[in-house]
């Protein structure tokens, strides 16, 4: 255990220098800051093992800064020390998900028991929390209204649809809404009904009899079955065939399935959520897909906004991926520097935070210091592209200059890969050739 980093955040100076010197001594890393907001700029800049932090506090309250940080870091534990008991404030911050109220002055028995009962059971409890896999982060207001909508219905038998781009978020979004279901202890079974040729798709969602077609070799339970009591995930319905599309309808409003071959229905107790990344509504216009079905499926609609749209949710969900992938791949980076989330920022993201997530964990493995920086990201092509406009909005060049500035960036990103370079401007070998010789033609005539 030793070497785990903790930050303290308190505001007496006698106090903090005898924790320091206590924590110090037990041979963890101490970081220490006087207030709230300065706690939370650490936490979303640094990792840290443990925060222990005063209730009362100037700028942002122990209260506020728990909630942010729940928000950004669910498993992180927070522990609170405070010089007054107060019964209220210890059972709210414990509702809202603080590992412990301890009151002040901290004797070297409590620190002992922090470090005993506390330390090493809550970093290995959190770390492996099931929900903490599925947490969805965003400090986004229009997120966050979706999310406490979620909550609302959660309970509800109704069907829900998600809409939204592809990568953002919306089997996350399927599965929280589970977890915050009265089914959420039974199953979560998701299905692609894009990944499956027909006749298998169909044998998927409603199982088959032994026999009932060539290769079915034993009886199989379907999908509806499986997810009995709990919910089951359509993942991309835009793409089951319109046949198919009968069949689920009749299931929802019967509630009983058909399996392949079988003689009797079989009742099923299943919550709907289906999801597509296409424009539904074109479809059912173009005649492929039912409209019946939409308007069963669409009983709860949401609506998930792109990457681009959240922006704001940048640097907190880099900073969530490196955290992931520091514990996948056994790194140990602390954060991105400035000018990488500056980056991150200007990127368009049309792949939403799954692009996100693979641009992170690919700079986690190729970041060699501390932290991640512009170079970490910059063999990432849209990345260069971004460097590549960035450029051509200097002013008071000549468009002639701006182009030549371009076209030589473009090869210093590249090493002098020609093919390459021409692919980001967007122009052919031949024209990037021509426009080299007429420089070079230009140099020599001067
Ligand atoms: N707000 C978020 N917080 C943390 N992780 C997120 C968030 N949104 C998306 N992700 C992660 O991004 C990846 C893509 O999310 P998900 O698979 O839910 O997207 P999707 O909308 O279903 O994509 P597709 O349409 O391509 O199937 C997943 O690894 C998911 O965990
Ligand atoms: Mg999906």
């Amino acid at each position: 255990m030793r070497g785990k980093k903790i930050l303290l955040v308190e505001s007496d100076a006698t106090d903090r220098s005898l924790m320091v010197d206590r924590f110090n001594q037990l041979g963890y890393q101490v970081s220490v800051v006087g207030d709230g907001l300065r706690a939370f700029e650490k936490i979303a800049g640094d990792h840290y093992d443990l925060v222990m932090t005063e209730l009362n506090l100037p700028h942002m309250g122990g209260i506020d800064l728990l909630k942010k940080i729940k928000k950004v870091n669910e498993s992180l534990p927070i522990i609170f020390i405070s010089a007054q008991a107060g019964v209220t404030e210890a059972v709210e911050a414990m509702k809202l998900g603080a590992y412990d109220f301890i009151v002040k002055p901290l004797t070297v028995e409590m620190i002992e028991i922090i470090r005993s009962q506390l330390f090493d059971r809550a970093i290995a409890l959190d770390r492996g929390k099931p929900e903490a896999k599925f947490a969805i982060i965003t400090e986004n207001a229009k997120m966050n209204r979706l999310l406490q909508e979620a909550r609302e219905i959660a309970h509800s038998q109704a069907a829900i649809f998600i809409q939204g781009e592809s990568g953002t978020g919306k089997e996350l979004f399927a599965r929280y809404i589970h977890n915050y279901s009265n089914r959420k202890d039974r199953p979560f079974v998701a299905i692609n009904c894009s990944a499956l040729p027909e006749t298998l798709l169909e044998s998927e969602l409603f199982g088959h009899e032994k026999g009932s077609f060539t290769g079915a070799m034993s009886r199989k339970k379907g999908k509806f079955e499986l997810a009995n009591h709990g919910t089951m995930l359509l993942d991309e319905i835009s793409e089951m065939n319109i046949q198919l599309q009968s069949k689920l309808l009749r299931v929802l409003q019967e509630r009983e399935i058909d399996r392949i071959g079988g003689t009797a229905p079989i009742p099923v107790d299943v919550r709907i959520i289906a999801t597509t990344n296409t424009d539904i509504e074109k479809q059912i216009r173009d005649g492929k897909f039912r409209e019946d079905l939409y308007y069963r499926l669409n009983v709860i609609p949401f609506h998930l906004p792109p990457l681009k749209d959240k922006r704001d949710d940048m640097p907190l969900l880099a900073r969530h991926f490196v955290e992931k992938y520091n514990r996948l791949d056994k790194r140990n980076v602390k954060g991105l520097t400035e000018a990488a989330v500056d980056l991150l920022m200007q990127m368009p993201w049309k792949g939403n935070v799954r692009e996100l997530e693979n641009v992170m964990e690919r700079a986690v493995l190729m970041c060699k210091g501390d932290f991640i920086d512009e170079k970490d990201l910059g063999s990432h092509e849209k990345m260069r592209a971004v460097e590549t406009a960035r450029l051509t909005t200097v002013p008071s060049v000549s468009l002639k200059e701006m182009e030549k500035k371009v076209i030589f960036h473009a090869l210093d990103q590249t090493n002098g890969n020609r093919t390459r370079a021409a692919d980001i401007l967007g122009i052919s070998v031949r024209t990037l050739r021509n426009k080299l010789n007429e420089y070079r033609e230009k140099m020599e005539a001067q």
